[in-house]
């Protein structure tokens, strides 16, 4: 397999015999006494049953070799070791010994590895700590096992399909961060459920979200959303094995109605709970369509309440918030002036039908965050309220003047603008970190515009667009069962029952212990 990763800072390949030299003096130099001899590297580098990486510095193979890491597994066995990583003194720092890792985990899993063993010394807290990070647990120590130094090795085991049952988990995922109340049930990465009760109807006279609303709503929905897909699944609350709840970002009341009863359920039929994040379950939504998540991707992620802009190697290890909106949320931003152009609440359909026959470039609005100077420092975050000021200053100038307003051309114009904006920022994120696809979730997806010029750049720079379906795209509990399965299947211990909602929680954080 040849598998190869990079961005601006360095590149990871698959190591070959021409790397030899630059990996023994690493080796020395991290190891010392106990560097392996280069007859024993040759060997393990080349060999069949081993994966070794190389990692360089800048983004191309032609750069100081800076970093590498070998896994070996024996075919018909089950189980795999991590046999050696090492990152210059100089490059610590960037993530190169995660991302390697991140790596060897997937050629790992690739091979239907079960269980994956390390060994690292019992003085190095900062290797120990990446290695819990990535659900490794320390099983055994190994005494005064490094000499001549007198170090003790912890002995670290990842399993794979912990699952306690020995098969794909059923998982009931829970989802009230927003005003959509949804109950989704999943079987591994296998779609059982999908159903949303939605108070969108509730807050339209106030022309937005109103947040003791929607918490009200998402109590009385909870039950009969419920039970409308464990009748959908034809499965009953024993047939679950975990639940899995959004525990932020979101509304703080709203979020809490779900955390309850989720933990309610979770101590009801003695099950695991899992808090999850919602921005990370509207990228994990893909396993649901396509049985994995290819990484890695951008994913663009536009709804009511957010907008931002991910960078994600790893689903459950390593999502990265490359930018996110400034003020108000791409779908606010249609809300609002759908409100100053007299359309109704949500105003992204009204938008949508109102721009047909309209000329989107009638009027150019303004493209927030665009100039030279904001991409220094905004390069991949947005801003759409001077977008929505300056659709209300041109209907209301063009009041004064008592000049007819072309609703069609001004919808088309806005329209433009915002899908502008997020494809020309989605896209060049996937430039910059040379990822070859991008993944859109958000109820903002179901935008023709958006999704039409999407498709257009993607296609003329070669980059793979991912649109789940838009049952799956707005939010939903598919999405939340979806990667509390993942969470499972990657041997994540559950949640404890303390968690709280966090309406600010950051997407590092992809399950709250
Ligand atoms: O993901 P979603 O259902 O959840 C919440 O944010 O609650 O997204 C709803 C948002 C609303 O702001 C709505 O105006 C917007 O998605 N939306 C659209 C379209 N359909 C829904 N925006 C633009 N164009 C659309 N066709
Ligand atoms: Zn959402």
């Amino acid at each position: 397999m040849t598998s190869s990763i990079s961005n601006l800072n360095y590149k990871i390949r698959e190591a070959n015999d021409q790397d030899l030299d630059a990996i023994m003096e690493l080796e020395n130099a991290c190891f010392g006494n106990d560097a392996w001899d280069a007859d024993t590297m040759h060997f393990e580098v080349v060999a069949h049953h081993t994966y070794y990486l190389a990692a360089f510095e800048g983004p191309t193979d032609q750069g100081k070799l800076i970093g590498f890491a070998g896994l070996s597994k024996i075919p018909g066995n089950d189980q795999a070791d991590i046999q050696t990583i090492a990152v210059s003194q100089a490059a610590r720092g960037q993530g190169i010994g995660k991302a390697l890792m991140l790596e060897l985990l997937k050629e790992a899993r690739r091979l239907h590895t079960q269980e994956i063993f390390l060994e690292v010394r019992a003085d190095n807290p900062a290797a120990q700590k990446l290695y819990l990070a990535l659900g490794f647990e320390h099983i055994d120590t190994r005494k005064r096992y490094y000499q001549p130094d007198d170090v003790d090795a912890w002995v670290m085991r990842l399993q794979f399909a912990k699952t306690s049952i020995g098969r794909e988990p059923v998982v009931l995922g829970i989802e009230t961060s927003c005003d959509e109340t949804g109950v989704g049930i999943v079987r591994g990465n296998t779609l059982l459920a999908n159903i949303i009760s939605s108070s969108m109807d509730e807050h339209a006279r106030f022309g937005g979200v109103v947040p003791e609303i929607a918490a009200r709503a998402h109590l009385e929905a909870l039950k009969p959303t419920l039970d409308q897909a464990l009748a959908k699944a034809n499965l009953s609350l024993k047939d679950i094995d975990a639940i899995a709840v959004t525990n932020g970002p979101g509304l703080g009341g709203a979020l809490m109605v779900g955390i309850g009863a989720a933990k309610a359920l979770s101590v009801a039929i003695e099950k695991p709970i899992y808090a999850v994040n919602h921005l990370v379950g509207h990228v994990g939504v893909d396993v649901l369509e396509r049985g994995e998540l290819q990484t890695p991707t951008v994913a663009l992620l536009v709804s009511g309440g957010h907008t931002s802009l991910l960078l994600v190697r790893d689903l459950i290890n390593d999502v990265e918030l490359l930018g996110e909106t400034i003020d108000d949320a791409a779908g606010e931003a249609f809300d609002k002036v759908a409100r100053v152009l007299r359309l109704k609440y949500p105003g992204g359909p009204e938008i949508d039908t109102a721009a047909i026959g309209g000329d989107p470039k009638a009027i150019r609005f303004p493209r927030g965050l665009s100039l030279p100077k904001d991409m220094e420092k905004h390069r991949y975050d947005f801003s759409f309220s001077g977008l929505k000021t300056a659709v209300a200053r041109w209907v209301e100038v063009a009041e004064t003047k008592d000049e007819p307003i072309n609703v069609a051309d001004i919808a088309a114009s806005f329209r433009e603008a915002v899908a502008d904006v997020l494809v020309t920022k989605a896209v060049n994120a996937c430039l910059d970190h040379k990822v070859p696809r991008l993944l859109l979730g958000g109820g903002v997806v179901a935008n023709k515009r958006l999704r039409e010029l999407a498709q257009e750049r993607c296609d003329a720079h070669g980059i793979e667009l991912r649109i789940p379906a838009l049952s799956l795209c707005t939010d939903n509990g598919a999405m939340i069962a979806a990667l509390g399965a993942q969470l499972i299947m990657a041997g994540r211990a559950p949640s404890s029952l303390h968690f709280g909602s966090d309406s600010t929680l950051p997407v590092t954080m992809v399950q709250t212990l």
